[in-house]
């Protein structure tokens, strides 16, 4: 199948899987935006396009996504550079063992690998629309148990441990896309949730000793990164028929266990709006 005429958005595409599906796109043909914070890391992909002869078909846009205004900054920069964009795929993130609050005063991890994908999510609504087959690919954690949402504390500002913000992270994606899904269920676009299991990459983040030992297993003994973008390239290029699905790898799971349920994708959707407003 060929795709000449495609736009694929990819956010934390400057490493990991992110980086190695902006590569994979570029030599198919696609027009390709990376959006990460690192300037260095974003050059590097220009050049690699620029050798291989797509250099007009690459972009980097430079924002730090776990900031609420650089996203916002970053949805108009596509909405206004880009008429359509045919797929969003969403792969920032970044361990914390401490607690970080960005200068907008949000939790670090919520902000960047939660906030960041309903921001994008969302604001791209009406580019993805233009799409013959729109689809979202929240790269998340689908398929693992999670507990709920510190509804109380979504900063985990009493009881913070970067698992358990990884976790609820996880979870808030989940319900991001049970929500999405519910909310512009009429709009052609798919919203697909999915696991890429364990996948070697960079594993952006500062880690504790003990996190950063097991972090070295997990590089050592994870699939290697092309195999890993293998079932994330088959949603890109034959999305599921229904509004939202999930995926272990390229198995695909039931929604219709708890971490699917309707009602607490409400809730985070009205508390997100809540920590949203004013900012
Ligand atoms: N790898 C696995 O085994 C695995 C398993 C399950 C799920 N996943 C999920 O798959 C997705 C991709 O994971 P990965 O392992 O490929 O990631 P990765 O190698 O750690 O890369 C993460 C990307 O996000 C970028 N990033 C970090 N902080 C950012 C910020 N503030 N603003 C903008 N960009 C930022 C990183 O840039 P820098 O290089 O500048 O930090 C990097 O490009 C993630 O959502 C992850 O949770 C991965």
């Amino acid at each position: 199948m060929t795709h000449a005429t495609r736009t694929i958005v990819i956010s934390g595409g400057t490493d990991g899987m992110g980086r190695a599906l902006a590569l994979t796109a570029l030599r198919r043909g696609d027009t390709v935006v990376v959006v990460g914070r690192d300037e260095r890391k974003g050059q590097v992909f220009l050049d690699a396009a620029a050798s291989s002869g797509a250099e007009g078909r690459a972009f980097f846009l430079g924002a730090d996504l776990s900031l609420v205004s650089e996203n916002r900054r970053v949805v108009r920069r596509i909405t206004e550079g880009f008429p359509v964009v045919d797929a969003l795929v969403l792969c920032a993130r970044h361990f914390r063992s401490t607690r970080l609050v960005t200068a907008e005063g949000l939790e670090n991890t919520f902000a960047l690998e939660y906030l960041s994908r309903f921001l994008l999510s969302h604001g791209l609504v009406p580019s993805l629309r233009r799409a013959d087959a729109p689809v979202v690919v929240n790269v998340a954690g689908p398929g693992v148990p999670k507990p709920e949402i510190h509804w109380d504390d979504p900063g985990l500002g009493g009881n913070y441990h970067g698992v358990t913000a990884q976790l609820q992270a996880g979870r808030a994606n989940d319900l991001l896309g049970v929500a999405f899904a519910g909310e512009h269920a009429s709009s052609g676009i798919r919203y697909v949730l999915l696991n890429p299991g364990g996948v070697a990459t960079s594993f952006s983040g500062e880690y504790d000793a003990e996190t950063a030992a097991h972090v070295e297993s997990l590089k050592r003994f994870g699939k290697p990164v092309e195999e890993g973008i293998r079932p994330i390239v088959a949603r890109v290029d034959d999305p599921p028929a229904e509004p939202l699905s999930a995926f272990v790898e390229d198995r695909r799971i039931t929604l219709a266990d708890h971490g699917f349920d309707p009602e607490p994708a409400a809730r985070l959707l009205a508390l997100t709006r809540t920590l949203l407003d004013g900012r």
